[in-house]
């Protein structure tokens, strides 16, 4: 419940606005104390009179409306809230934030605000993957903004992929972690300055023939998020992504690869290494003999062959290249002892281990146990971002009481 919370909404001019009618109406039945903002743009896609009436407050639109000025100032407009949630938050409202223009009451009060912004962004998926809005977002990230999707889908201009606003239910998600979390506070200082990270994400793609791949539903979501917060701190960055739907990081070194082969040839480039980083949900098999042409429906089906694939994180942990090894146990049962077993087989510093039967897999929300050879510490679920930032705040004090 989000009894006696006061939340700042505003509302950007997109099509995903009409999307917010439905948001407005869940953050009422919860008991939200609710003041809302609409930019001109917004009131192209829904007009002030329904956002009114669902909320029942008024709407605030003109910077320099002498009543809405002598009633309540801009500046106190910013304060007196919990959370300032911006949905739908346009590439343009982005744009101005990340250079905190601010020419209208939106971003001004977004430039006013002493309060945690959360932002539902929904564009176009080429405006999104742009990179300008890419770097626009990385730096407003950095500044301890947070983000709740974009998320993958059929958008209103008939293309598919990311940009499309996150459903109703899935912001008030994010916007219950935000109220409760201190975890998205900014890195302090330079955490990893001077520090080289290799991180791996995503999947792997092992072929069968030159159409047909062995694959896994890895989003790279944590991955990412990971090697992001990682260059937030200050490190030097080399991501190592399998096949994903997301933009690269800004400030990164990313290289792209396909198969496990291809991963581990990558991550030996990258190394030596202060942190090493295996996110990524490496394809334990490969088909023995990839046939050179399309395998054809015959009579009977195919029997594949496989082989096992290199273990990557097991091999950065013999070799010594890495001065803290750190990897992942999905499982979707007896998390912990799993975790253990992998930690003492693989020779690793840390496991996080996350249950990957809740649907974790594409999702934008983690729940994980930091596995060590002294103890198992289970961390609150919150977004993949927050566990990158709490994940790369305890390595760094890790690595800073290993000498060398
Ligand atoms: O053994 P399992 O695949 O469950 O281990 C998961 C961890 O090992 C992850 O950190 C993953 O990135 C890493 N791994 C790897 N190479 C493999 C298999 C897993 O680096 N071939």
């Amino acid at each position: 419940m989000l009894q006696g919370k006061r939340i700042l909404l505003i509302i950007g001019g997109g099509i995903a606005a009409y999307k917010v009618l439905e948001l407005i109406r869940r953050l009422r039945e919860e008991g939200a104390s609710l003041r809302v903002v609409m930019t001109k743009a917004a009131k192209e896609f829904v007009t002030p009179l329904s956002v009114a009436s669902l909320s029942g407050t008024k709407v605030f639109d003109d910077l320099f409306s002498l009543t809405d000025e002598t009633e309540i100032g801009h500046i106190q407009l910013s304060r007196a809230a919990d959370l300032v949630v911006v949905a739908p938050a346009t590439g343009d409202l982005i744009a101005k934030m990340t250079h905190g223009l601010a020419d209208d009451l939106a971003s001004t009060l977004l430039l006013a605000t002493d309060k945690k912004i959360l932002l539902a962004p929904a564009m176009n998926i080429r405006m999104w993957l742009n990179p300008a809005t890419a770097r626009n977002v990385a730096q407003l990230r950095g500044d301890g903004v947070l983000f709740a999707g974009p998320e993958d889908g059929e958008m209103a201009c008939g293309e598919y992929g990311p940009g499309r606003m996150s459903e109703p239910h899935a912001i008030l998600a994010a916007i219950r972690v935000a109220l409760e979390s201190n975890t998205s506070i900014p890195l302090p200082g330079r955490l990893l300055s001077g520090r080289r990270v290799v991180v791996t994400s995503g999947p792997t793609r092992e072929p069968i023939d030159p159409v047909r791949f062995l694959g896994n539903y890895s989003s790279g979501k944590q991955g990412h998020a990971i090697a992001a917060a990682a260059a937030q701190a200050g490190a030097e960055v080399v991501l190592v992504s399998g096949p994903v739907a997301l933009p690269d990081p800004s400030g990164i070194t990313v290289r792209h690869v396909a198969t496990a082969t291809e991963m581990l040839a990558a991550v030996e480039k990258g190394l030596p290494a202060d942190i090493f980083i295996g996110a990524a949900a490496v394809s334990d098999w490969r088909v023995a003999q990839v046939a050179e042409q399309k395998l054809k429906k015959a009579e009977r089906a195919p029997v594949l062959s496989l082989v096992e694939n290199p273990d990557i994180l097991a091999g950065v942990a013999a070799g010594g290249k890495a001065r803290l090894v750190v990897g992942f146990a999905a499982e979707t049962e007896n998390v912990i002892e799993h975790a253990r077993v992998k930690l003492a087989h693989k020779h690793c510093d840390v496991i996080v281990a996350n249950d990957v039967s809740a649907g974790v897999m594409g999702d934008d929300e983690n729940q994980v146990t930091i596995v060590t050879r002294e103890n198992a510490e289970t961390w609150p679920r919150m977004r993949k971002d927050q566990v990158a930032t709490k994940l790369i705040a305890y390595l760094a004090a890790r690595l800073g009481g290993i000498r060398g």
